[in-house]
Parts: structure tokens; C-alpha cells; sequence
């Protein structure tokens, strides 16, 4: 095969074969097509698309690039979720021990983050001594002992996704419908869950930021996640605004802990969130007739506080100090605080995810490249969200930053961000849509 073929044909306009993606993932994950070349190639990907057919082969050939996990010893079912990206996206953290308390066995593989959008290893990884690189039979004997595990893809599982999103990453070539959905489900697959629910966000701080494009990856996602085997539920989630009251990485572990001890006060978007996705898990998985019924299930092992106890569990199971759950305190603290007021009263209009969430990477909680390293104690809360009333000089916003931040920069981000209008906006419907 000739890689430049392949190439040109792409930027042509025309369609892969099997057998031409096939060899094409095996040469570039052997070191035989050189990044330039891919680069190339994923440019083309942007502008033409992938068809259906071809997205479904990538997938498979990525899914199979690797080892591949096998839990079908265990006879509960297995479900996992997995968002397409956020800002203040800590919803694993409460999720993946909710669901477990639930019944479910979740194997979770995440991401770390990179730009603007956060990533939920980032955030386990803030918890001192959690470990995230389990091998397959760590991976197995914490799902019997306890249900959740939740861990890196490592350097076995789907290698071709961990070098293709690399590159993607920056060669600004990640949102394409294509290509983003064969490198979530191919981990979904490796990953060895039965079913999956996607929590695909719309809105500026999404890598989908128009509600119909949104739409168009959840018929992918959809279409491709039936082909290869997964039972699969979608919803379209809005992420215009942060979620939660907080970005950055020890910062949402606080506030995931904060919820499930049930101090949802000043979270009710990430509350209300975690408890719909996880009634889509129950209710995909079997495990629960109903959408009402699985709701009050989800509810019940919250408000009885079974999942905060099975996240302490989870966190001793991965070398982190359980006591977290208890005593906030022992997370990573900022040595500096920086308290950001309203320029004059109204009413929160909009407060823009992108750019908190650039702020948020200014302050060091976040990559511009994977090589950079983070402060875990770093980001922002939110004192007021859209639809609060704010008055003039009141504090909205408090920066937790060390010495590698650039203040100034994440200052005039998170000032951009925000909008007062003198009119209520409209409620915000966290739910868009569910696809099909
Ligand atoms: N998340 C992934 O795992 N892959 C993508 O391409 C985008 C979001």
C-alpha cells in the first residue's frame, strides 16, 4: 500500500476500503507512516468526512489494535458512560460508584484532558497515591470486589487511539463525527462493556457546539455502537455554561464528594445530571424497568449514602487515601486565592464554558500539550451560575492558583465569560435531546 494513495483519495472524495484501513492502522501504529503523513491524512478527514462503512472499520480495526479486555466471567451487567467532553464535567466521579451501588459493573476507561475540556484521570489523579494504570487483572478483581474500576487506557489497550488522538490533538483535527466516534467506541469495545451511555454536549464549551452537529455524532455514535455490538442510549446534554460550581481538578473531586455526601446545594445541574445518566444505565442494563424506577433506585443509593462509601472503596482500591471522603481537607490546596467580582448587577445571562475553561488551563489545571504538567489544586468556582441575580461588586467567580499560573491571562478569560443582562433568561434544560 501506498500511503500517499490513500491520502489523495481522501482528499478526493472518495471511500476507504476495509482492507485499506485496515493496513493503514497496522503501518502507522507499526512506525510506519510518519505523523506528517497522518496529519495529512486527518486534514482530509476533516473536510470529506468518513462514511459510514468506513467509520465502522475504523472502529473495529482500532478496538482490535490491542488487547482487549474479557469480563464475561461476571454475571452482572456490564455499562459504562462516557461524554464527548466538558468544562466541569466531573460526572464519572459520582456516576461510576453510584451505578456500581446500583448493580451495575462499570469499567470505566477515561481520558486525561487536553485544551479547554477537562479529563476525568486528571481529576482521580489529584486524589494523592491514585493510581489509574491498572492492568486487566487488577482491573477484573476490583470489578468482583467492588463493581467500578476505573482506570488509563494502558499502553496494551487500543494503542492506535492513543496515537491517532494524540495527533488529533494537535493538528486540530478532532471534531469530526467520524473519526471521534471509532475512538470513543473503540476503547468502549476494548474496554469490554456490554452497554454504554453516551452523554454526547452541545454549547461552547463542547466540541460540538451546534445543537445539529451534535445531533449528527449521536446518530453515529448510535448507528456505529448497534453495528459493533453495544446496546447504546444517547442524550444530547447542554454545555454552555460550566458544569457544577467548579473547574479544576481537586476542585471537582471536592465537589463530586460534596454531592454524594448530600450537599448538593449549590450543584443541582451536576446532581441532576449524574442521577438521569445513571437511570439511563440501569434502565439499558436491565437492571431497571422503568425510567421512574431506576430513578428512584439512583436516588436512594445517593440520599442513603451507599455511593459515597463505594467511591471511599473505590479510592482505597487504587491506592488513594479513602479518607478523602470525610476530610476534604487531605485533597491538594491552592496557596493563593484571587476573588473576581461583578462588574455591575443583573442577572447571570450566560458565563461562556470555552473560555472558563481556558481560564481554567491558564491557571495550570489544564494542557495545551500533553507533555504539560498540571497543578492539581488549581481552577475556578463559581459562585453564581445562569439565572442568578448578581449585584454590583458582588463576588462571582474565585481563582485557586500556585506559582505556575498565568493570572492575568486567566483573569481576562473569566471576565470575558461572563454576561449580565438586565432580563431573566430562559431555565436551562440540561437534557436536549435523546437519539435517536
Ligand atoms: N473523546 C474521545 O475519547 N475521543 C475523541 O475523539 C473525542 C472525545
Amino acid at each position: 500500500m501506498v500511503f500517499l494513495d490513500l491520502i489523495e483519495k481522501k482528499r478526493d472524495g472518495g471511500e476507504l476500503s476495509a482492507t485499506e484501513i485496515d493496513e493503514m492502522i497496522g503501518l502507522y501504529i507499526g512506525g510506519d507512516i510518519a505523523d506528517y503523513q497522518m496529519s495529512s491524512f486527518l486534514m482530509a478527514v476533516m473536510w470529506r468526512g468518513l462514511t459510514n462503512a468506513e467509520t465502522a472499520t475504523l472502529t473495529q480495526t482500532m478496538a482490535e489494535s490491542g488487547a482487549r479486555f474479557d469480563f464475561s466471567n461476571l454475571l452482572e451487567p456490564k455499562v459504562d458512560k462516557h461524554s464527548t467532553g466538558g468544562v466541569g464535567d466531573k460526572v464519572s466521579l459520582l456516576l461510576a460508584p453510584l451505578a456500581a451501588t446500583c448493580g451495575c459493573i462499570v469499567p470505566m476507561i477515561s481520558g486525561r484532558g487536553l485544551g479547554h475540556t477537562g479529563g476525568t484521570l486528571d481529576k482521580l489523579e489529584s486524589i494523592p497515591g491514585f493510581r489509574v494504570d491498572l492492568g486487566h487483572d487488577e482491573f477484573r478483581k476490583q470489578l468482583e470486589a467492588i463493581g467500578v474500576a476505573m482506570g488509563s487506557q494502558t499502553k496494551e489497550l487500543v494503542p492506535a487511539d492513543r496515537k491517532l488522538y494524540e495527533l488529533r490533538s494537535l493538528t486540530a483535527t478532532i471534531p469530526e463525527t467520524g473519526l471521534i466516534t471509532a475512538s470513543i467506541l473503540s476503547k468502549k469495545i476494548a474496554e469490554g462493556t456490554e452497554s454504554l451511555v453516551l452523554d454526547v454536549k452541545t454549547g461552547s464549551g463542547a466540541f460540538m457546539q451546534r445543537l445539529d452537529d451534535a445531533r449528527q455524532l449521536a446518530d453515529r455514535l448510535h448507528q456505529i455502537a448497534i453495528l459493533s455490538g453495544l446496546l447504546c442510549s444517547i442524550l444530547i446534554t447542554e454545555m454552555d455554561q460550566p458544569l457544577g460550581c467548579t473547574v479544576g481538578n481537586s476542585l471537582e473531586v471536592r465537589e463530586a464528594i460534596a454531592v454524594l455526601s448530600g450537599d448538593a446545594e449549590r450543584s443541582t445541574d451536576l446532581k441532576e445530571l449524574t442521577l438521569e445518566l445513571t437511570t439511563e444505565m440501569l434502565v439499558l442494563s436491565g437492571l431497571s424497568e422503568s425510567h421512574p424506577h431506576g430513578l428512584r433506585l439512583a436516588q436512594q443509593a445517593l440520599d442513603s449514602g451507599k455511593a459515597l462509601e463505594r467511591l471511599g472503596e473505590l479510592i482505597e482500591a487504587q491506592g488513594g487515601n479513602p479518607r478523602i471522603i470525610d476530610n476534604i481537607g487531605l485533597l491538594p490546596q491552592s496557596p493563593h486565592t484571587t476573588v473576581v467580582t461583578a462588574p455591575y448587577e443583573g442577572w447571570v445571562a450566560c458565563i461562556d464554558a470555552r473560555l472558563i475553561g481556558d481560564a481554567t488551563v491558564a491557571l495550570g489545571a489544564g494542557r495545551t500539550q500533553r507533555s504539560d504538567s498540571l497543578d492539581p489544586a488549581a481552577g475556578i468556582e463559581l459562585h453564581a451560575k445562569c439565572g442568578q441575580w448578581v449585584s454590583h461588586n458582588e463576588p462571582w467567580a474565585t481563582l485557586y492558583h500556585g506559582p505556575g499560573a498565568d493570572l492575568e491571562r486567566a483573569t481576562m478569560k473569566l471576565k470575558a465569560a461572563l454576561s449580565i443582562s438586565p432580563d431573566k433568561p430562559a431555565a436551562i434544560h440540561l437534557v436536549k435531546e435523546r437519539r435517536p
